[in-house]
């Protein structure tokens, strides 16, 4: 194997990373807006903080910096058109809640909220703070409710992707989907489980 020097969209080599649909406004206001979004992650489980970087010249960007708060939708493989749709077109110009009839209602923990329904995973968060960079600004969000689709998500191993499974962005218009779930328990340099499950995988 021999490498390649990649000196053009670096940051592509992190791909595939999944995608999700940011829901953005206010439902009382009705001034609303979805867009995709890849650029999110995890920042404390213990707090259940998280960030979402979302460019300055998008209209979602306005919508957060007015309205502190965001869902977040997971979409599935069946939904990668709709993924592509928000992804490319601005609520500036177009209404795409109304155009990709995506059915919303108040979230039941403040009616403010946007609650989408259809997706295989909905995560709802306030945003507690903001780090800005030059083009973007990532928001961080403190996760007020978290929801599965009851038949999708298994509370021991996560997604069941034999059910449905989340959309993987590579590039342009490029997506993947995970197709396999793998255990790994054995490895080259013993049982790599932690401690208290170590017993389990013994025999
Ligand atoms: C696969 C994919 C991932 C994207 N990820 C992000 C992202 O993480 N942050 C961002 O600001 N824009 C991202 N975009 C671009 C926005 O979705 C796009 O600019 C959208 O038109 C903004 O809509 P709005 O103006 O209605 O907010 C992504 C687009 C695609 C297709």
């Amino acid at each position: 194997m021999a490498y390649k020097r990649v000196s053009d969209r670096e940051l592509r080599l992190l791909r595939p990373l999944p995608v999700f649909l940011l829901f953005t406004g206010s439902m009382i206001e009705g001034d609303l807006d979805v867009m995709t979004l890849s650029w999110v992650t995890p920042l404390s489980k213990r707090q259940r903080n998280m960030g979402v970087v979302v460019e300055k010249g998008n209209y979602s960007w306005s919508l957060l910096k007015k309205y502190p708060w965001f869902t977040i939708a997971i979409p599935d493989s069946s939904q990668a058109d709709l993924v592509k749709y928000v992804g490319t077109r601005t609520g500036r110009e177009v209404d795409k809640i109304l155009v990709t009839g995506i059915n919303l209602s108040p979230w039941e923990g403040d009616e403010n909220i946007p609650f989408p329904h259809g997706f295989m995973g909905v995560l709802v968060a306030r945003v507690i703070r903001e780090v800005d960079f030059d083009a973007s600004t990532m928001f961080v969000g403190h996760v007020e409710g978290a929801y599965a689709d009851i038949d999708a998500y298994d509370d021991e191993r996560g997604w069941v992707i034999e059910e449905r499974k989340p959309v993987l962005h590579l590039a342009k218009h490029f997506f993947t989907f995970p197709c396999e779930r793998v255990s790994v328990v054995n490895t080259r340099w013993g049982i790599g489980v932690k401690k208290p499950w170590r017993e389990l995988f013994k025999s």
